[in-house]
């Protein structure tokens, strides 16, 4: 990973003597080993990576926290309980509510949404970010396309609905979209790429304003006994600080003040690998908003004992998600007494934030800040013996060192109020692109086929036909006609469509706008009409 870049004059001599007296204190004073061996570039640079890494001490705790509860198996230990949803997304007598309730936060101003970007494509054969891969559906939308696409077509749905406060007339003509600002937490590997894949695209038709991007942390590589890797003579071995960096890094990109200063209260976050997502879910917002929960998931059913998902449960009465890889067998195997897996409330990264639960998250100064342990992963980290050849980098052929990760959803333990938890659906709200096209499980193969799945199922819905192989052949609706499958009788009702194509809105405007020109002259009639009342 590229560490921080050097700054161009000599580092200030006061300011490495407090590093290596504070590097001393913590037993890392190792990292100055080659320092007479470094020209000014080299020590610049090592300095300014120094610098990220902040507090040492800090740094060498959550190390020696994140160990010591790997070692003792506590992420899946400790009397789990499952999980069980509150409510059904599909509920027909409260998700209309649920979703209106999420139509007007957004309306307000009042809903933000994060999208967790930082991974890359590698499983899929890409170096790109993930988002930019194209899925193969007829239109050939990338992931971020599909995503902003819809963010765009929810923000006009909001804008059209209008808030309490200021109801917009169904017979207005084009109403403002809504606000609803989209951050995107992006990597040092992604940053750059994502930013220039938005900016080429004219953010895909979100106000350039509304999108806001913000790089996530690293941290550094220790050897198994907590030493901090060098991999250089100047510079640290570093990792990504995984997902659950998102709450440092809103912080320190000024996102929470920028969310605070809009006035958001709700926060949507999700993964960029899951071609179904709705970015904004006004049913799932408006469900958390109206339960009062500080924090919310949606989850869904999950299919097999051995799916890649993350499994939320309780813990000492709090809410506690065992992540796949640490999900021992038996317990994912596990039925209930009707048969059914006992952990299945599969995580599928929809989250949900009251925005003041997210602000304590990441407060630099709060609870999870200095309790959350990171999980621990064992891999081959090259490195520079800080005893040898300060030129030599070794490559070692067997693990030797740990790299800390932070998952995003370990701040739900630190909820102090309701978590909510809403049953989705699976062929609606998951289709994950992990794996690489072909390999049959989660990959963009039958990711496309779901999203055709469901797109066919949405234009049959309003009244249409879909022609062709559904086994072969791909439908799309464009999100510019539909995001979640609403409004489209106009443009479906009576037609039929060929499988290979994208259903877009362009077609029914015209009826659209006839419509609207009806709507708003029965409207100035009943105001005459008013008006010539006695
Ligand atoms: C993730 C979930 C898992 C869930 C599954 C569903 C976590 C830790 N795990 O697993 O519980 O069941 O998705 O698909 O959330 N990312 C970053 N920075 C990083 C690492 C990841 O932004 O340093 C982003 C990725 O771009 C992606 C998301 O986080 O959008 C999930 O990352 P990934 O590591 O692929 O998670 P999974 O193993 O699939």
């Amino acid at each position: 990973m590229a560490p921080a870049v050097s700054s161009a004059s000599p580092p200030d001599a006061s300011e490495v003597a407090s590093l290596r007296a504070a590097y001393d204190a913590a037993g890392q004073g190792h990292v100055f080993a080659h320092w007479d061996a470094c020209d000014d570039a080299e020590r610049s640079a090592l300095i300014d990576q120094l610098r990220v890494i902040g507090d040492v001490a800090r740094v060498a705790a959550t190390f020696a926290r994140s160990v010591a509860d790997h070692d003792a198996g506590n992420s899946s230990k400790g009397a789990i309980e499952p999980v069980r949803a509150d409510a059904s997304s599909t509920d027909p007598d409260h998700a209309p509510r649920w979703r209106d309730l999420g139509l007007r936060a957004a309306a307000k101003g009042e809903l933000a949404v994060v999208l967790l970007a930082g991974g890359q494509g590698t499983r899929l054969g890409s170096s790109d970010p993930k988002g930019m891969y194209d899925v193969g559906l007829p239109s050939g939308r990338s992931l971020f396309r599909l995503q902003a696409e819809r963010l765009k077509k929810l923000a006009e749905l909001a804008g059209a609905r209008g808030s309490d406060e200021s109801p917009t007339k169904p017979s207005a003509d084009d109403p403002p979209p809504a606000s609803i600002p989209l951050y995107v937490m992006t990597s040092p590997f992604t940053h750059d790429a994502t930013v220039a894949y938005f900016e080429s695209h004219g953010h895909f038709g979100l106000a350039p304003a509304d999108v806001v991007f913000f790089k996530q942390g690293w941290l550094p590589c220790f050897t198994f006994d907590g030493k901090i890797i060098m991999a250089s003579k100047s510079a640290v071995a570093t990792a990504p600080d995984g997902n659950g960096g998102v709450y440092a890094a809103l912080r320190e990109n000024g996102c929470i003040a920028d969310m605070r200063r809009r006035g958001v209260k709700h926060v949507h976050a999700y993964c960029v690998d899951n071609a179904l997502v709705r970015p904004g879910d006004p049913t799932f917002v408006g469900f958390c908003a109206e339960m009062g929960a500080e924090a919310g998931a949606k989850v869904i059913a999950k299919a097999y004992p051995e799916e890649p998902v993350g499994v939320f449960t309780t813990r000492g009465g709090k809410v506690h998600v065992v992540e796949y890889s640490e999900m021992p067998a038996d317990l994912a195997a596990e039925k209930d007494a009707s048969g059914e897996l006992k952990f299945d409330a599969a995580n599928v990264v929809l989250h949900y934030y009251a925005f003041d639960f997210l602000a304590r998250c990441c407060d630099e100064t709060g609870a999870l800040a200095s309790e959350l342990a990171h999980h621990v992963a064992k891999k081959k980290i090259p490195h520079c013996d800080p005893g040898g050849d300060p030129e030599t980098q070794v490559a070692p052929k067997s693990p030797n060192g740990i790299k800390l990760e932070a998952f995003i959803f370990d701040a739900y333990a630190f909820a102090k109020g309701p978590v909510a938890f809403l049953r989705g659906v699976r062929e609606e709200d998951f289709a994950p692109v992990k794996n690489a096209e072909g390999s049959g499980k989660d990959s963009p193969d039958t990711a496309r086929k779901l999203v055709s799945d469901l797109h066919a199922r949405w234009i049959e819905r309003a009244g249409g036909r879909v022609e062709g192989d559904a086994e072969t052949e791909l439908i799309e609706v464009a999100a510019d006609a539909s995001c979640e499958g609403e409004g489209l009788e106009r443009l479906c009702g009576g037609r039929t469509f060929a499988r290979g194509t994208c259903v877009d809105k362009r077609e029914s405007d015209e009826g659209e706008k006839a419509d609207k020109r009806k709507l708003a002259e029965d409207d100035e009639g009943a105001e005459d009409a008013k008006k010539q009342k006695p």
